[in-house]
């Protein structure tokens, strides 16, 4: 005489009941939480061969501006990355050199779309 017994009500300890979640001060997730993957070594690789280096410095103004007065410029704003694609691929803005003579901005060579975003992202990480 067998009886199967019925599975009995099982305890069933809830994993969510010990997760709390702890919800961080609003500054953690700010601009910095949003920052894009950048790839500095390609980056500077790349504004190496586009001699881009010949008139800026990361940190020190020479012919054009240093590249963290330029982040600063657009720290925050929204389309920073999509205008500085522009102002470096579209040959349209001109700029003063020192001797007071104007040109067009210098473009990159590159025509790999990613590869300058991520010259961009550089810029604007410094
Ligand atoms: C012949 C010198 C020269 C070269 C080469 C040059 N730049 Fe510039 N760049 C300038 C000057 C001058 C300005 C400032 C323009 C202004 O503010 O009117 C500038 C401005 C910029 C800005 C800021 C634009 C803005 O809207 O504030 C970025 C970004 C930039 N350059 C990136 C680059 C990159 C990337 C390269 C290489 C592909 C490069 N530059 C090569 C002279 C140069």
């Amino acid at each position: 005489m067998s009886s199967k017994t019925k599975a009995g009500t099982k305890t069933m300890i809830s994993a969510f009941a010990g997760a709390i979640v702890l919800s961080f001060s609003a500054s953690a997730f700010s601009e910095d939480a949003v920052a894009v993957k950048v790839d500095a070594v390609a980056a500077k690789k790349l504004a190496r061969k586009d001699s881009c280096l010949r008139c800026h410095h990361v940190s020190k103004k020479k012919e054009g501006p240093s590249y963290q007065s330029i982040a600063y410029k657009y720290k925050g704003k929204s389309d920073a990355a999509d205008t500085l694609v522009k102002h470096i691929t579209s040959g349209e803005d001109r700029v003063k050199l020192s001797d007071g003579h104007e040109e067009m901005h210098k473009v990159t060579r590159t025509t790999d779309v990613e590869q300058v975003r991520n010259l961009v992202n550089w810029i604007l990480a410094q």
